[in-house]
């Protein structure tokens, strides 16, 4: 199959002279007789569907729908500076301009100027490679949860702990929960930053996708589940204490709010105090959740005891 190089090149060069590049462009197969190894893999591509389609515009169709027009580039025989876009020679921003040429209309990147990805300079490169993706879906660089630990290796410590959400055993991943190219602001817990959580339908936390019994609505909210969300008394990647808790004693948790000062940061939303006939000196009432076995909401009792 293999043409020899020199008949690639000069068939280059001709598709170069004859004038078939309008614009500069010279089409895809031109490229191969320089960059065989780039070119073969292609093919596996998603993006190879402008060239097999035929129907995009040269600036949309294969190699040059991303580095540009490469007439010049040919006419040099290699080079640099002769390519509109050599990724190796742009910085972030001008490299996630580039891919936004196409991909802006992405729902899943309608924030992903303004995320902390983006405002940090990690750009589509950063995770995705084009030429030698780890992953054909999605063309990740690495494996996604290795990919995310590579610059974030705090959390995988978090994942090791004895209550976790199972990530490193291969049961979930990161984007579960996370979208890495930005999230809306969550319409919960508006005076924290949303932390590129992703968003269930209806502008609900990601744990509802999956905990759909923890969404309610119910004849009695426990407000902090809605209002708060769910990170106000879980830790969402791991913890020392069960049920991922934030607090090693529930009480402890439920006396933050439930203290009669609202000294919970310096919010009060009406916690009732914790009544009287609860003596906390009593073990059987440390375990407040043995009897407000409810502390999600119910739809049965005001004090969440069924
Ligand atoms: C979707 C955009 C995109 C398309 C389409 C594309 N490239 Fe690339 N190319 C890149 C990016 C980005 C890099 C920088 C390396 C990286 O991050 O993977 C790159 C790097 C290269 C390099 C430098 C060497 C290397 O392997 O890193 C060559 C050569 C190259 N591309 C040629 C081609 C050819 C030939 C085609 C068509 C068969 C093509 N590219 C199609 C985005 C693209
Ligand atoms: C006549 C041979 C030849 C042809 C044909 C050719 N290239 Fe290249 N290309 C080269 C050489 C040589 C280099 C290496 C330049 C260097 O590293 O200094 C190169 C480098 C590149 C790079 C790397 C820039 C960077 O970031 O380092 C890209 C991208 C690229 N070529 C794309 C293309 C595309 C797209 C086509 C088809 C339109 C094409 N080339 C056709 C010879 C060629
Ligand atoms: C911090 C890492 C990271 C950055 C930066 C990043 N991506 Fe992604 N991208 C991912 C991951 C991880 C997935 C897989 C999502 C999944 O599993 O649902 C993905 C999926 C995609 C997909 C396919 C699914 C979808 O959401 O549309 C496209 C297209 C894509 N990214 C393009 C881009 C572009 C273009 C940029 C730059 C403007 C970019 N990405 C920046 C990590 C990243
Ligand atoms: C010329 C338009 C164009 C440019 C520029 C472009 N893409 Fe794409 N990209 C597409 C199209 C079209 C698809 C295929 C979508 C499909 O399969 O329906 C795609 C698919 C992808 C996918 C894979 C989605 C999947 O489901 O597996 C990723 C990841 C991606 N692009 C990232 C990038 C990155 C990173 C850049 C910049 C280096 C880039 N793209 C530049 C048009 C483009
Ligand atoms: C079960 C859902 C879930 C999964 C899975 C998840 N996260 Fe998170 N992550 C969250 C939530 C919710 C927050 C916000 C916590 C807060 O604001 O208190 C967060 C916060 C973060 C933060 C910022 C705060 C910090 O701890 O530094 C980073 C970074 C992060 N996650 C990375 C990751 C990575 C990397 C993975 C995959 C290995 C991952 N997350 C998997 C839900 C999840
Ligand atoms: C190339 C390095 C890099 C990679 C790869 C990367 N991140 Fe990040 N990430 C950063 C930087 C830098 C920040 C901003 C500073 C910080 O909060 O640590 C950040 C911030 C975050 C935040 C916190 C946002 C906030 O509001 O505080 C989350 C969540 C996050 N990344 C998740 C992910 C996930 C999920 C992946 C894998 C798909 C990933 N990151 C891959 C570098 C990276
Ligand atoms: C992709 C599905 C999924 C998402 C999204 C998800 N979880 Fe989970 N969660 C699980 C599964 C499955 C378990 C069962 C525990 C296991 O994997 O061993 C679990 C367990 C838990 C537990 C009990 C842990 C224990 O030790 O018993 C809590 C608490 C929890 N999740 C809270 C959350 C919160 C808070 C969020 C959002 C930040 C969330 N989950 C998002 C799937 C999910
Ligand atoms: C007011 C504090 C609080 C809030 C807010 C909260 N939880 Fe919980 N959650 C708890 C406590 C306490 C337990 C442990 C109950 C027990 O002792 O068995 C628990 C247990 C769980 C469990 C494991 C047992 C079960 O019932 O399935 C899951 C899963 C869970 N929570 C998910 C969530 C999700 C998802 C959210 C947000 C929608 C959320 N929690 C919000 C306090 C809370
Ligand atoms: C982040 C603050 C917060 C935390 C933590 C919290 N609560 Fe609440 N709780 C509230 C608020 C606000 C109300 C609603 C008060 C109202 O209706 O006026 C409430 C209501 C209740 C009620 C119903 C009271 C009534 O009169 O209807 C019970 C019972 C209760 N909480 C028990 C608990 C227990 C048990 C815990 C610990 C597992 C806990 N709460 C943790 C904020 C919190
Ligand atoms: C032995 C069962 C039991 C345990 C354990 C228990 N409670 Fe209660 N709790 C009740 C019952 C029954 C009521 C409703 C009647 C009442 O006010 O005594 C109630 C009511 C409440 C109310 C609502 C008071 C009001 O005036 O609206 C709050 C708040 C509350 N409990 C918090 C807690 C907290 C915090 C803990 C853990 C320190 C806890 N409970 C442990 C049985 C229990």
């Amino acid at each position: 199959m293999a043409r020899p190089l020199a008949v690639l090149i000069l068939n280059a060069a001709y598709a170069f002279a004859q004038g078939t590049a309008a614009g500069g462009y010279v089409g895809s197969n031109v490229c191969q007789a320089c960059h065989p190894d780039v070119y073969l893999n292609f093919y596996k591509n998603p993006h190879a569907k402008s060239i097999a389609s035929g129907k995009e515009p040269p600036e949309r169709t294969g190699c040059e729908g991303c580095h540009g027009p490469g007439g010049a580039h040919v006419a040099a025989r290699g080079g640099k500076n002769t390519i509109p876009r050599a990724f190796s020679l742009m910085s972030s921003r001008q490299t996630l301009d580039a891919c936004l040429t196409c991909h802006a209309p992405d729902l899943s990147k309608a924030n992903i100027r303004r995320s902390e990805h983006t405002l940090n300079d990690v750009a589509c490169t950063s995770c995705h490679s084009i030429h030698k993706a780890a992953t054909p879906k999605f063309l990740l660089a690495k494996q996604q949860t290795e990919l995310c630990y590579g610059c974030h290796a705090a959390v995988r410590a978090q994942f090791e702990m004895p209550s976790r959400h199972r990530v490193n055993e291969g049961f979930m991943q990161c984007t579960d929960c996370h979208n890495p190219h930005g999230t809306f602001a969550p319409a919960r817990g508006m005076s924290q930053r949303p932390r590129m959580v992703d968003q269930a339908l209806g502008n609900e936390e990601a744990c509802i996708k999956c905990h759909v019994d923890k969404r309610g609505p119910f004849a009695f909210e426990h407000p902090p589940v809605r209002i708060e969300g769910c990170e106000i008394c879980h830790y969402p990647h791991g913890s020392t204490n069960t049920r991922l808790l934030r607090r090693p004693v529930v009480f402890t948790l439920c006396l933050q709010c439930h203290n009669g000062a609202g000294t919970f940061g310096v919010r009060n939303n009406g916690e009732p105090l914790t009544p009287s006939s609860h003596n906390l000196l009593e073990p059987r009432y440390q375990f407040c959740t043995t009897c407000h076995v409810r502390i999600h909401g119910s739809n049965s009792d005001q004090f969440f005891l069924r």
